[in-house]
């Protein structure tokens, strides 16, 4: 019988780490540190951690994740994101452990019409996107061996802020919507994420290592999104679609944002599912 690795996941009560938690709560395989546990800022508490726990695999959800204010905190944005993750795999690479890093579809710029494969380039038009690439490239000039770096896009759940909670808030308290319907990308249903995480976990290989793009299967927008949570919970609300230009935010959006997911589902043999049952799952577990 194949032997547990040990598993480390950062970042635990965030969105992410919450829906690893509840998928893999009850394994003692498996460590939760959030940051109250673990600050993975701090590379002292980071090393003593290892020593202690000695984890075999870490799966890094830990991040600062504020799109719109990392815009005015690109310091604390690049500390987070890029300057963290250099040293955590500075320090997996000392202790023998493998890394998962999950980084994001804001990494492109969204000029393409098909979906974007790990070979395309990046070009990031935000700061959280260009300190998130930042962390990536640190990772694969570090001399760590056994990594993996999971793209995800447009991540929701019943955990954390996120936009489907968002939308269902709003619900309660307005009958009229308007919601962005320019930018095309694949909403992600983070429990479907932690699970292909911790299939690719289970066979993270030094000849298999690199980056990868995870997302739900499909295209839509967030008009398209949004209007699909209010049906699957039949909530009466008037939504229009509106262009981007209309709601401006600090940091721009790629225009299209879609993973292509054909490599990880060949090299880990994943069955991807559709955002539509995504959505349906999220309901049912909410
Ligand atoms: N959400 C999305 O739509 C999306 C899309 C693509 C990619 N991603 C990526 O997916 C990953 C998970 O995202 P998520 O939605 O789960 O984000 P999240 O809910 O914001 O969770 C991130 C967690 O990291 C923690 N954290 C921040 N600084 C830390 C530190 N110094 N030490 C330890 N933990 C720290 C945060 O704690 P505090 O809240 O207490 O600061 C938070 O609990 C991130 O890498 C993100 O970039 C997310």
């Amino acid at each position: 019988m194949q032997k547990l690795q040990k598993i480390l996941v950062t970042g635990a009560s965030g969105q992410l780490g919450q829906s690893l938690q509840k998928l893999a709560g009850k394994r003692t395989s498996v460590i939760f540190a959030g940051k109250k546990e673990l600050d993975i800022t701090d590379t002292k508490a980071v090393a003593s951690f290892f020593n202690q726990h000695q984890p075999q695999i870490v799966i890094n959800t830990a991040a600062y994740t504020q799109v719109d204010a990392a815009e005015s905190n690109a310091e604390l944005a690049f500390l987070m994101n890029a300057e963290t993750v250099k040293k955590l795999a500075e320090t997996c690479k000392i202790f023998g452990c493998k890394l998962m890093h999950i980084s994001t579809d804001y990494v492109f710029d969204g000029s393409l019409k098909i979906a974007y494969k790990e070979t395309d380039i990046p070009n990031p038009i935000t700061i959280y996107g260009k300190s998130k690439l930042a962390g990536e490239r640190y990772i694969e000039q570090s001399a760590l061996e056994e990594f993996a770096i999971v793209r995800t896009s447009w991540l929701y759940s019943n955990f954390g802020h996120n936009f489907y909670k968002t939308m269902l808030h709003l619900a309660k308290s307005k009958n009229e919507i308007s919601v962005v319907d320019d930018q095309q990308g694949c909403p992600t249903y983070a429990l479907d994420l932690a699970k292909a995480l911790l299939q690719i976990a289970a066979k993270l290989t030094k000849e298999n290592s690199g980056v990868y793009h995870y997302c739900n299967t499909g295209i839509t927008t967030w008009h398209g999104f949004a209007k699909a949570i209010f049906e699957a919970k039949q909530l009466l609300v008037n939504i229009h679609p509106i262009v981007t230009s209309s709601f401006p935010t600090a940091a721009k959006r790629p225009a299209f944002s879609v993973l292509d997911t054909q490599k990880v589902q060949k090299t880990f043999h994943l069955a991807i599912p559709s955002w539509e049952e995504g959505l349906s799952k999220c309901i049912l577990e909410g």
